[in-house]
């Protein structure tokens, strides 16, 4: 269980919203504390990044996201297994047409011989074929003998396509990423195709072989200066037999071209991609490192200020509740918090206060009796000192296990363990005993309880000593004739128990002094029997249960409110 104060932010917030909380409010100009923690804001800046290590975390975090995956998608190269598969089977496409244009010239019969150029003018017919700048087309003999080779040439009549341009859009930047990039794969992947330095002619002529048997070859390889090229080789077939072998290469580096052009896309857009990364990391880590820094900076300010200078400067947390997320939670959790600490700071100082001032009047009873004891001669005159010296010591002791029971009642209502109990059992219990002293005393008694039991929730001992606080209460404002009564009715989810007295009643100004602490207004007979804790402590322990408790005036409904009151009754309300 929990009788301690509860920390309501809501409430906190609803208070912030009716501009209610004075002297709480963040924005309130003057102040030291609200100065330095404004300067420690412009110093800051929009973020600062050496000193905030939760911005550079959050931005750390977003951009190795970022490069892990620009990385994957640059090492896994999947355009370019796509880009090679293409150029591939357009590269065989090729290859085979030029092999149907050779088969296409061959006559139908007579004798046929590539080598020997029998039946086709091979070389003329290669020419004859245009190929792409760099392309190298062969053609071989069964006998791997190369018959003709030719190259394509920048061919100024070549017509240019309209819609094929590539543009080739690269920065700086793209290029040094692009650069860093090379180095870094080249040292990740070093055997990646081993630099052959094969002769364009040599490849070809190796993939002849495979193809004088009939099937068209592909091989990638690299040329002398480490670029990919494309091999394809088919055979070239006349009434069903093979009489040679075409075999076409690909512009050396031409995939390698596009392969870096795909990748200074992606690093484009990477640079892009970084550059509002860590624009969004820094707006989230301002909107969350630096109100956290305020709140930090806020509770470190007060701190400081108390320790050293003992200056009253108050900690401010700032007032973040509109924020709807944790940080705001955070900080109406820490205004509250902050609030709480200082009420019960100021309730103990208060308290200690009041302490010294109860303490201080018997004492000085105390001091002027024995010093007008010293002198006095007569015996009589001494019995009267020592009656006196008597009572203030009785006072004293009296005064101080009172305040010995009040002080530690916060912390024992939070310790004690709850338990449901009948109260009206306790209460017959209490009105039994004090109904004796009531009658001892010429006063009429009556108790009007209920027969059902009514089961309530708490502490059995505390809620016994807020009755009995009550009825002797009553008793010793009752002269003889004057009667108490004392009742209880059960409504709904609530108890009421009520202590009526005929007595004098309470002045009206006093109907809620009374439960301050230390307050006592009684005829001067009585004075030094009690404390004036009585109903601040009965407050306490019925407020800690979430009950109320309040004093008023007996009159009839239509009296005059100056008029004497009938007496005093005093109301408690319980939650069942
Ligand atoms: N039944 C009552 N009738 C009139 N005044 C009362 C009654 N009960 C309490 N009071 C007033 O409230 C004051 C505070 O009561 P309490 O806190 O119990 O202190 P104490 O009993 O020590 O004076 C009393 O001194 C008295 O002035
Ligand atoms: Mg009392």
């Amino acid at each position: 269980m929990t009788l301690a104060t509860r920390i309501d932010l809501r409430e906190e917030g609803k208070a912030k919203r009716a501009d209610v909380v004075l002297g709480e409010d963040w924005t309130a100009p003057e102040g030291v504390v609200d100065s330095e923690l404004r300067a420690g804001r412009e110093r800051r800046g929009f973020i600062s990044l050496n000193r905030s290590p939760l911005a550079r975390k959050i931005i750390t975090f977003n951009l190795m996201a970022m490069i892990v995956l620009v990385a994957g998608v640059l090492y896994l190269n999947p355009f370019r297994n796509s880009l090679v598969l293409q150029r591939e089977t357009g590269l065989v496409a090729e290859a085979q047409l030029i092999a149907n244009v050779f088969e296409a010239q061959l006559p139908q019969s007579g004798p046929v011989n590539l080598a020997s150029g029998d039946g086709i003018d091979v070389r003329r017919t290669a020419e004859g074929i245009e190929l792409p700048e760099g392309a190298e087309l062969f053609v071989f003999d069964t006998m791997e003998h190369l018959v003709v080779s030719t190259v394509g040439m920048d061919r100024a009549e070549r017509e240019t396509v309209t819609g094929l341009q590539r543009d080739h859009r690269s920065t700086i930047i793209t290029d040094i990423l692009n650069a860093v990039w090379e180095g870094i794969a080249s040292l990740l992947a070093p055997g990646n195709g081993p630099a052959t330095g094969h002769v364009i002619e040599d490849l070809a002529r190796q993939l002849a072989v495979g193809a004088i048997a009939g099937e068209t070859q592909i091989r990638t390889g690299r040329d002398a200066d480490g670029e990919a090229i494309f091999a394809v080789a088919t055979p070239i077939r006349h009434n069903g037999r093979v009489l040679g072998v075409v075999a076409v290469t690909s512009v050396a580096g031409e995939i390698d071209d596009l392969v870096r052009v795909e990748r200074e896309q992606v690093l484009q857009m990477f640079v892009i991609a970084i550059v509002v990364s860590i624009g969004l990391s820094l707006v989230l880590a301002s909107t969350i490192a630096n109100p956290l820094s305020d709140l930090a900076a806020a509770a470190e300010l007060g701190r400081d200020k108390n320790a050293r200078k003992m200056s009253p400067g108050r900690v401010r947390i700032p007032d973040l509740t509109a924020r709807p997320d944790e940080i705001g939670r955070l900080s109406g959790a820490m205004r509250g918090m902050v609030a709480a600490l200082y009420e019960r700071i100021e309730g103990n100082e208060q308290f200690a206060a009041d302490v010294a001032h109860e303490i201080k009047n018997p004492l000085a009873s105390l001091r002027s009796a024995v010093g007008t004891l010293r002198v006095a001669r007569r015996d009589d005159q001494k019995q009267k000192l020592l009656d006196v010296i008597d009572h203030d010591v009785r006072r004293l002791d009296r005064l101080v296990s009172d305040i010995s029971n009040a002080s530690r009642l916060d912390s024992e209502l939070v310790k004690e363990e709850e338990e449901s109990f009948n109260l009206l059992k306790m209460l017959g219990n209490i009105t039994e005993f004090l109904g004796q002293e009531a009658r001892g005393k010429g006063v009429d008694f009556i108790s009007d309880l209920p027969a059902d039991p009514i089961v309530i929730q708490g502490l059995e001992a505390r809620l016994a000593q807020v009755f009995v606080n009550l009825i002797t209460n009553a008793i010793s404002f009752c002269a003889e004739g004057d009667a108490v009564r004392v009742w209880a009715r059960k409504r709904e989810n609530r108890v009421l128990v009520v202590v009526e007295d005929t007595g004098p009643g309470i002045p009206d100004q006093a109907l809620t002094k009374v439960f301050k602490r230390f307050y006592s207004e009684r005829p001067p007979g009585q004075f030094g029997e009690h404390s004036g804790l009585g109903l601040a402590i009965s407050k306490q322990i019925v407020e800690a249960h979430g009950g109320v408790i309040w004093a008023e005036n007996i009159r009839p409904t239509d009296a005059d409110i100056t008029s004497e009151p009938l007496g005093a009754r005093f109301v408690v309300g319980l939650p069942v």
